[in-house]
């Protein structure tokens, strides 16, 4: 099983970002803990702070990889284009915030990208990547 883990603009700096939103621990340190997690799943993260690099990579692993989980930072509220990409694939996407976007900005209530994906998880945390990993398992 191979899945993919691409996270959009903003996240490299997670642990040191805005912390009282999004937690303490860098993304690199989350990953670890879930390779561990998940010993017999082929886990991939990238990370681009660029719409069109985005785009390439949903497109690259998109016809190969069993599930892609995405959080695409602020783009999730208007990007087109990375929604008609995660529609043009054939690998299903789970789109993973980590705060609860519908408690936020008005702004960050809307999800464009989420139209296209299988489903999504906002407000646990971390964990809604954990979670999006044990979903693709037992699907
Ligand atoms: C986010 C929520 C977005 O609104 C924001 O722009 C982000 C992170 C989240 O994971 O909670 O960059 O996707």
């Amino acid at each position: 099983m191979k899945i993919a883990i691409i996270n959009g603009p903003n996240l490299n700096l997670l642990g040191k970002r805005e912390p009282e939103v999004y937690g303490k621990i860098s993304f690199e340190q989350y990953f670890e803990t879930l390779k561990t997690a998940f010993p017999n799943v082929e886990l991939t993260y990238f990370q681009s702070n660029v719409e069109g690099v985005l785009i390439d990579k949903l497109q690259e692993l998109g016809f190969s990889y069993d599930g892609i989980i995405f959080n695409g930072g602020a783009y999730t509220h208007y990007s087109y284009a990375i929604r008609d990409a995660i529609a043009a694939i054939k690998t299903p996407v789970v789109e993973v915030h980590i705060s609860n976007v519908y408690a936020r900005e008005e702004f960050r209530h809307k999800s464009i990208s989420g139209g296209n994906a299988v489903g999504v998880i906002t407000g646990l945390g971390m964990k809604g990547y954990d979670l999006a990993v044990r979903f693709f398992l037992e699907r």
